[in-house]
């Protein structure tokens, strides 16, 4: 019974590495501890679990609740979200003036990295309505409603970095926390998207600016390579790849020059 309880553990986890990415090979125990309240309300085995997803697709939406780690937050390394919004943006602007850039935050959380890149790109006064457009991603369908939302409880992790100036201007007291304002709120759109799945990539299209910040740290070698491919096939020639600050990709050589501006550093697609 033992043994066949760890196949089936064995099992899950190479369905869940192929399907989104994350990786319990190494930490199986943990992948049986955050499984465990769900296959208890469903009173299944590991094994008659793995059955059970490949019978019912929508089941994936629960495991990405169960697995994914959401932690994020306003402002979060604010030199690439200023470097973008103050250098990279006016820039593309100059040499794209008659149609709206196009940024995509891949694997947003609940929001307050494209919320924060609105912001921003408001403060410039460079980008009349309508000239930039964000979109926000992630397999975790429960933190795009809270994206959707808009609104954060007053004590939350995501106020920790935000200046006080960008609180005042861009949110509204409600309910014991913020809302944000239609303003900012009409510049990003949010949609389910898992990093893996080829096919909901390539739907997205091309963007100008790409941030993928936090979410690569969760992948082996193979997969961030795969992932960073993707990531380059999305982007327009001369677009620019935001990544965390843990996550430099120069061993894998892939099509991106760095650039390294003092004071934080991102890639670049080479131009055609
Ligand atoms: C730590 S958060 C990072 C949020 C934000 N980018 C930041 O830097 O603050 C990581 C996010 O990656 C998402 N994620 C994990 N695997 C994913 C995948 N295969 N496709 C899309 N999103 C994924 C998680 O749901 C989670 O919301």
């Amino acid at each position: 019974m033992e043994v066949m309880q760890d196949h089936g553990l064995l099992m899950l986890n190479q369905m869940i590495y192929e399907y989104c990415g994350l990786n319990y090979t190494d930490r199986l125990s943990i992948l049986k501890e955050k499984l465990a309240k769900r296959l208890t309300e469903l009173g299944i085995s590991h094994w008659e679990y793995c059955r059970y997803l490949k019978a019912t697709p929508n089941e994936w939406d629960v495991l990405a609740e169960l697995l994914t780690i959401n932690e994020t937050y306003f402002y979060r390394e604010e030199n690439q979200l200023l470097e973008c919004c103050s250098i990279v943006l006016p820039q593309l602007r100059e040499k794209h003036k008659t149609r709206p850039l196009k940024i995509w935050s891949a694997a947003c959380s609940s929001g307050e990295e494209p919320y924060t890149l609105a912001m921003l790109i408001q403060e410039t006064d460079k980008f009349p309505s309508g000239s930039v457009e964000i979109i926000g991603t992630d397999i975790n369908k429960k933190v795009l409603q809270k994206a959707e939302k808009a609104w954060y409880h007053s004590g939350s992790f995501a106020f920790r970095r935000i200046p006080e100036n960008l609180l005042k201007k861009y949110f509204s007291e409600e309910n014991g926390g913020y809302q944000i304002n239609s303003e900012i709120r009409k510049m990003v759109q949010f949609q389910e998207l898992n990093l893996l799945n080829t096919e909901q990539t390539a739907q997205l299209g091309k963007v100008d600016v790409i941030f993928c910040r936090n979410v690569l740290i969760y992948f082996d070698q193979v997969t961030t390579k795969r992932v960073i491919q993707c990531l380059h096939q999305n982007l327009l020639p001369g677009g620019y790849l935001f990544l965390g600050h843990a996550e430099s990709i120069t061993d894998l050589a892939l099509g991106f020059q760095k650039i390294d501006s003092g004071k934080t550093f991102y890639y670049r697609k080479e131009p055609v």
